[in-house]
């Protein structure tokens, strides 16, 4: 073999693949899958269902990835960017280095990689409940794992780390068992949010009707009130969530959605992104959707507060 024959040359930029032409639009915020992989397979996942772009391998090497992020960046004015998947730890290097990109970023992970140190960013990690109902949702001996790495990474690194629960019909019934459990742990915050169903949705995670969430909104508005400082939800927010209001912050076909501001970058075919209705995908029931941000964004938008990032900013 000779001397440079594994010395893989590096592409320069005018090599890569150009981005997908999204259009001339303004995005503050971006959300970008960098990997369809996953190592879990939870219940309620709306990433692999079958109308999304999903097929389980990476489809974009690192340089490519990273070019295309910084020239959607300089097109559409992207100042936020938040990592998912799959799970985006299966790439951390590629994510540690696609954060240096933008001015905010955050992290959604499952935990079962570690938790990311990215001081001065954020990083939400997914539990659906304690031990028993979240094992049921994410896998045998996630929980412990997970509770692992939160304990053992270093609390005064910088990084603000939230945990996130997604409330199922499911779930719902260990909501104030979840915060008993984690209230204590060395955490930033606990934040909730609540199922996105698909149109034809009749699985056994959706309430018959909204009004049988409304019950479950009550309660998380009631832990509020015992604990303000953990759970970081806002009243007014989850107020608007309930059923007689919801269809203000959502509108007809999602219309008045502030989610929809932000661009979705889903892995599409031969190393370029694809976007999708919106972060939750394509085939997505706006009426009967929890996201929690799409009321915190609108419940921002009612005070004023305009400049709000819908996602990485959207929990608090
Ligand atoms: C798709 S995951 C990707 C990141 C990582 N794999 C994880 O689980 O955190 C991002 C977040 O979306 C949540 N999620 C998945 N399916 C959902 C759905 N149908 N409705 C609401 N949230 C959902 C997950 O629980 C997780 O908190
Ligand atoms: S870990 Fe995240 S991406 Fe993987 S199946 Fe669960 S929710 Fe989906
Ligand atoms: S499903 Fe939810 S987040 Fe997606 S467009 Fe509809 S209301 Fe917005």
């Amino acid at each position: 073999m000779g001397a440079n024959a594994g010395v893989r040359k590096a592409r320069s930029e005018s090599e890569l693949r150009e981005p997908t032409d999204f259009g001339q639009g303004s995005y503050v915020e971006a959300q970008v899958l960098v990997t369809n992989s996953c190592n879990l397979k939870c219940s309620h996942c709306f990433v692999f269902r079958d109308d999304n772009p999903n097929s389980p391998r990476d489809k974009m090497d690192d340089a490519t990835m990273l070019h295309q992020l910084r020239r959607l960046r300089d097109k559409h004015g992207i100042r936020s960017m938040l990592f998912v998947g799959g799970e985006p730890m299966i790439r951390k290097e590629l994510v540690l280095k696609a954060m240096k990109l933008f001015e905010k970023c955050s992290i959604v992970t499952n935990g079962t990689y570690g938790i990311p140190s990215v001081p001065g960013h954020g990083v939400t990690v997914s539990l659906d409940g304690p031990e028993g109902p979240n094992d049921a949702i994410r896998g045998e001996g996630v929980f412990q794992k997970v509770k692992q790495a939160i304990f053992e990474r270093d609390p005064a690194d910088g990084t603000s780390v939230i945990v996130q629960m997604v409330l199922t019909k499911q779930n719902e019934a260990h909501l104030e068992a979840f915060v008993e459990e984690v209230k204590d742990w060395p955490i930033s915050g606990l934040a909730f949010t609540f199922y996105v169903p698909t149109r034809d949705d009749q699985s056994p995670l959706v309430w018959h009707d909204l009004g049988e969430r409304d019950r479950v909104v009550e309660r998380l508005i009631a832990l509020k009130r015992s604990y303000p400082g953990l759970i970081k939800s806002h009243i007014g927010a989850l107020e608007m969530m309930m059923s007689e209001v919801c269809m203000d912050s959502i509108g007809e076909n999602g219309g008045k959605c502030q989610l929809r501001k932000a661009l979705p970058l889903y892995m599409g075919e031969k190393s370029s992104f694809e976007r999708t209705f919106c972060c939750y995908g394509n085939d997505v029931d706006c009426p009967r959707c929890g996201s929690y941000m799409v009321f915190n964004q609108a419940y921002h938008l009612a005070q004023g507060n305009e400049g709000h990032l819908p996602i990485t900013g959207g929990r608090i």
